[in-house]
């Protein structure tokens, strides 16, 4: 999705905000652009890479120590130059970069043609510009402040005037924008990514938050112009987190940091010679938890996929009715949602659209919430009861991986804990946290068979179509795994309940249609199996996804990938990283833009 870098100090604006577009590039984008406040603003845009804006920007003779810029992700409008950020005023002297969308917008534009305002885009964006235009006495926070009274949706901005050089105003609501503290310079971006190699001290602006920043601080206030007291936060990202450490793709060092985020999600959480889990940040003790009657989980994409699993653990080990709802479906839905319903929203971004507006409907309903989120000081988890922080670190490659293990990783501390306060015996808890605690081992184990997996996806690159196949909790492993292989390398993949495959999608098999079973050494491996064959009688190809020392599957399957034995409830934190080492090879090989897939935005802001 978009993204905003802005910069005043006494560097060369220019190579700051450029480089900090670069590393907003994970987010997607189409277009992009940079103003420069110099004597008049000056703008650069271009379409498609951020090196083809930095090849226009190679012969900006000018310098200037303040400026911003933008990254945009086409919604309204084409990915053209016209349409990319920064929209200027029709004077030329404002300039603003804007993340978010004004629904207002239509009638805001025809107001303001009325009034003679010239409209150079198709964007929604442009009317806050001309708006501002509109208000502008000399002050411009003030203008800023007015011009945002009319509008309707969501913004983050950041917004500079040539008659006013010595400062960047910005504001945001339901778009979000951090503000960073450095020493003689100040920084505002939409994710911190952008600005962590020169600070990591930073203001989370609230919802309806304005700040004026200078070369000599930042000050704020509410959109009536209250002033606002706000906290300097510390980010504990280091920037060789959000570098690639030698891998080709972003994505498989993701892959690969497996072990350490769990590791690092589940130091200090367990006791396993007591079988307590400590969760602080919860805010959710023995009478909330005896106050609700049931769970409900809201989330979208592979977030949801966490979510299905969470389903099969509350219900094992919390005996909770629990249902999993796709956060877009949920705000819509009018949901039965009251004071006695636990709401539990998964996001590793913390700022997906949907899952924050389903947050809010159950919110305003009465429910109490819970976020299990990644990144820190996302506006979810500012704006949840309580909850857990996975402690992925940043997950760059659009295609989530280790948020994946380390959200499933994360829920389960959670029914574990839950489970604790109910009816879960401290035996049991035990030998679950203990197997848990294995895992991280186990999964370097199966990431040592990426070249084996290599092999395996050459020879299946060339397939169109693909159906993932399992039972009970491997179901949802067959979900993310499709969704996996559909995102970055573009090949139809869906995902089924194994036994479901007879009552319809039985039909495609055929030898140029293969299938992926997860099938490790369950309660349901031998009803799996009567599946594989069914597929089998029917010349279909088969990947299967095992357990060690399964003989037997590799006599059905034409290849076997196998992963360690670990407890039952346990088996998708260990079968979904072949699958996703599966994509990873069969994307390479497609030569498709393994961490920013076609159409694709890491961070959904919009709905
Ligand atoms: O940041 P979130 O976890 O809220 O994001 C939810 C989805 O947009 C995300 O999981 C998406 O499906 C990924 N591209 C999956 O790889």
């Amino acid at each position: 999705m978009c993204g905003i870098v802005g910069y005043i100090g006494s560097k060369e604006a220019k190579d700051i905000l450029i480089e900090g577009l670069k590393r907003l590039e994970y987010r997607g984008y189409d277009s992009a652009g940079i103003a420069m406040v110099i004597k008049d603003l000056e703008i650069k845009k271009s379409v498609g890479k951020i090196k083809n804006l930095q090849e226009k920007c190679c012969n900006w003779e000018s310098k200037s120590s303040t400026g911003i810029a933008h990254t945009r992700w086409a919604t309204h409008g084409a990915p053209t130059e016209n349409n990319a950020h920064p929209h200027t005023s029709c004077d030329g002297k404002i300039a603003l970069v804007h993340n978010g969308i004004i629904e207002n917008y239509s009638a805001l534009r025809s107001q303001l043609i009325k009034k003679g305002h010239q409209f150079k885009s198709e964007t929604d964006t442009e009317v806050l510009v001309h708006l501002i235009e509109d208000y502008f006495t000399g002050d411009l926070k003030e203008a800023v402040i007015k011009a945002l009274a009319s509008v309707e949706g969501t913004y983050g901005i950041a917004v500079v005037s040539s008659e006013c050089p010595d400062k960047i105003v910005a504001a945001r609501n339901g778009s979000p924008l951090v503000l960073g503290v450095g020493k003689g310079e100040n920084f505002i971006a939409s994710d911190v990514a952008a600005i962590l190699s020169y600070t990591d001290k930073v203001i989370y602006l609230d919802d309806k938050e304005v700040a004026e920043i200078t070369i000599n601080g930042i000050t704020t206030c509410d959109i009536e112009s209250n002033p606002t007291k706000k906290e300097i936060s510390k980010i504990d990202w280091d920037l060789e987190a959000i570098e690639k450490g030698g891998f080709d793709h972003f994505m498989l060092k993701e892959i690969h940091d497996q072990p350490q985020a769990l590791r690092n999600g589940l130091a200090g959480r367990i006791d396993v010679k007591t079988g307590t889990i400590h969760l602080g940040g919860l805010n959710f003790g023995v009478k909330e938890l005896k106050n609700i009657d049931r769970i409900v989980i809201a989330a979208c994409g592979t977030s949801w996929h966490a979510g299905l699993l969470a389903e099969f653990l509350f219900e094992n080990l919390v005996a909770i009715p629990t249902e999993v709802e796709y956060a877009s479906e949920f705000r819509y839905r009018n949901p039965v949602v009251n004071d006695k319903t636990l709401l539990i929203v998964i996001s590793q971004s913390g700022e997906t659209a949907d899952t924050l507006a389903a947050l809010r409907e159950a919110k305003g309903k009465g429910a109490k919430t819970l976020g299990i989120i990644n990144v820190v000081g996302s506006t979810i988890a500012r704006e949840v009861d309580g909850g857990m922080y996975i402690h992925a670190g940043p997950e760059i490659g659009v295609a989530s991986t280790k948020a994946f293990s380390a959200q499933v990783s994360a829920l389960l501390m959670l029914a574990l804990h839950f489970g604790r306060m109910r009816n879960l015996s401290i035996p049991k808890t035990i030998e679950i946290s203990e197997a848990l605690l294995k895992i991280p081992d186990q999964i370097e184990t199966i990431l040592k068979q990426s070249e084996e997996i290599k092999k395996i996806a050459l020879k299946y690159a060339k397939f169109r179509d693909f159906l993932y196949l399992g039972r009970n909790i491997s179901y949802p492993v067959a979900l993310e795994g499709a969704l996996k292989l559909k995102e970055i390398s573009y090949i139809h993949a869906e995902g089924y309940p194994s036994a479901e495959m007879k009552h319809g999608p039985i039909a495609l098999i055929d030898p140029d249609f293969p299938s992926v079973f997860v099938v490790p050494k369950d309660s349901l491996y031998e009803k799996v199996l009567s599946n594989m064959e069914e597929i089998k009688a029917r010349s279909g190809k088969m990947i299967a996804v095992a357990t060690e020392g399964d003989k037997e599957i590799a006599k059905i399957a034409d290849d076997t990938i196998y992963v360690p034995k670990t407890h039952d409830l346990l088996t998708p934190l260990l079968t979904v990283i072949p699958l996703q080492l599966f994509s990873y090879h069969v994307a390479v090989a497609r030569e498709t833009d393994v961490d920013k897939p076609r159409n694709l935005a890491k961070s959904v802001t919009v709905e």
